[in-house]
């Protein structure tokens, strides 16, 4: 009897955003694969299982996408529920096609359960909707990121064309990406919101335009980030500007403010 395979959304990070099907299958499971932007406390949720480490940040050592799949299918063999657990949801950005094909050509049984899109959960951290009525009828998620020896990818004109945008894998060459978005003709005002960590105690908003991005080369970010582009941004990223430069103020003046005799 071969067992089935289960490519689960562990969410954002925060372990209480995974779905309640997502959980009740890892209370189950015999091996839980899991991804290295999976948050401990949800690997809390299978005690019992063993726990294989397949991570894949960007820049850092990850395992090779054939070695998973071959490994999910092995385990298939041996334990009855197999979990393959992906940050965010499994389906958008998360290599799920050559698992789902592997396991369908090795006869596997695979079951897909949905997680929280990490865009989703950023964009309940930022409180600002993805649509508006009149303003924004569109969004695209989108990546400037391809992997060794893929083809190049033309992501731009799709971004500079919704009128909300989300780009994932992306902060690290974000002035980059923004000078190529102007060239597609995106107004240089276009509010932009970073937010990286979201759902996570170390979450960070950034609030900047367009061209404030092509500026900044070095944004300090060192979490998972995602960047956000569109008018329904207009008033937040105004409000963290005033607040960042506010804080920037404060901390200009504090070294005077001790000084000054009591
Ligand atoms: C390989 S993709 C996986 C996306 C995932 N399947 C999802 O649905 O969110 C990894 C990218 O997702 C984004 N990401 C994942 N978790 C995040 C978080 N908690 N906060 C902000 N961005 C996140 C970042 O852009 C990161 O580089």
């Amino acid at each position: 009897m071969m067992g089935k395979v289960y490519l689960i959304g562990a969410g954002p990070g925060a372990a209480d955003l995974i779905t309640l099907r997502g959980a009740e299958i890892l209370k189950r499971a015999g091996v839980v694969f899991y991804d290295a932007l999976v948050h401990p406390d949800t690997l809390a949720l299978a005690p019992q299982a063993r726990l294989v480490a397949v991570g894949k940040r960007c820049s850092r050592i990850s395992t090779d996408q054939r070695f998973i799949n071959r490994n999910l299918v092995e385990a298939a063999a041996k334990y009855t529920v197999v979990v393959r657990l992906k940050g965010g949801d499994p389906m958008l950005f998360g290599r799920a096609q050559e698992e789902i094909e592997a396991l369908a050509a090795a006869g596997v049984a695979c079951e897909v359960v949905p997680g929280v899109t990490s865009a989703l959960a950023a964009s309940a951290e930022i409180g600002v909707s993805l649509t508006r009525r009149g303003v924004s009828r569109s969004v695209t998620f989108a990546t400037p990121r391809v992997g060794e020896g893929e083809d190049t990818s033309d992501w731009a004109p799709s971004v500079a064309s919704a009128d909300t945008a989300v780009l994932y894998m992306a902060a690290g060459q974000a002035a980059e990406i923004a000078r190529v978005l102007e060239g597609q003709g995106m107004s240089p005002a276009t509010p932009v919101i970073i937010v990286e960590s979201a759902s996570l105690p170390g979450v960070r908003q950034i609030g900047t335009t367009l061209r404030g991005l092509a500026e900044n080369t070095d944004l300090q970010i060192h979490g998972p980030a995602l960047l956000f582009f569109g008018e329904v941004y207009r008033e937040r990223a105004r409000a963290l500007i005033a607040a960042a430069l506010l804080e920037e103020e404060v901390a200009d003046e504090l070294p005077q403010r001790r000084a000054l005799p009591r």
